[in-house]
């Protein structure tokens, strides 16, 4: 089947050696500036969640903040950022995490999402999946329902997928 690559993708900057020797850093900066390109991005993820019931989306600081916000108006559903420790003022949940060295943790307020609540969580990058589960986990420590995931780029190689619990969909517009 057809399974051509959307215009948008082209304005994704691969950069070598960024943040790290031997990294190729996909920039999504040159997407995010051209107007045709974002609205064509931001309806692409939509998308396939257009009938889902989403009640809210939950982004993940930084990048996440951006598409899970645009994602959210677009769905109709509200908007909860997912934050690195120390920027929510209390009381929050967390999960940590490992990360390829040292560990990291997810905050959202208390009371940001109710049992029962229907959830899309969004991030720019699936890279070894670790940030993905543990927002996972800390929506299933609200009691949320977790309906799936959306990123705009999967990094195949860094096997991410594989850190997903569930079966619920992990839609990924484009892969490297
Ligand atoms: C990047 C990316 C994802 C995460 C993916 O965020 O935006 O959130 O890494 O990596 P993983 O699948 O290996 O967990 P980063 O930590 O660079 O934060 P930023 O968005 O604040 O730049
Ligand atoms: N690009 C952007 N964010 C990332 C990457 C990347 O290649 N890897 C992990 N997070």
């Amino acid at each position: 089947v057809g399974d051509a690559r959307p215009s948008f993708a082209a304005l994704i900057r691969a950069v070598a050696d960024f943040p790290k020797p031997g990294v190729l850093f996909r920039d999504v900066t040159p997407l995010l500036a051209d107007a045709q390109g974002f609205a064509d991005c931001v309806a692409a993820l939509a998308a396939p969640w257009r009938d889902a019931g989403v009640q809210a989306v939950c982004g993940i600081e930084a990048r996440g903040f951006i598409f899970g916000a645009v994602l959210a108006r677009a769905l109709g559903a509200g908007f909860v950022p997912l934050r690195k420790p120390g920027k929510l003022p209390p009381p929050v949940l967390a999960v940590d995490y490992q990360l390829e060295y040292g560990s990291d943790r997810l905050e959202a307020r208390s009371d940001a999402i109710a049992p029962g609540t229907r959830v899309l969580l969004v991030d720019d990058v699936l890279a070894t999946g670790g940030t993905l589960a543990a927002a996972q986990a800390l929506v299933a420590h609200f009691g949320g329902d977790v309906v799936g995931a959306s990123v705009l780029i999967e990094l195949e190689a860094l096997r991410g997928r594989e850190r997903w619990m569930g079966e619920q969909p992990l839609h990924a517009l484009l892969r490297y």
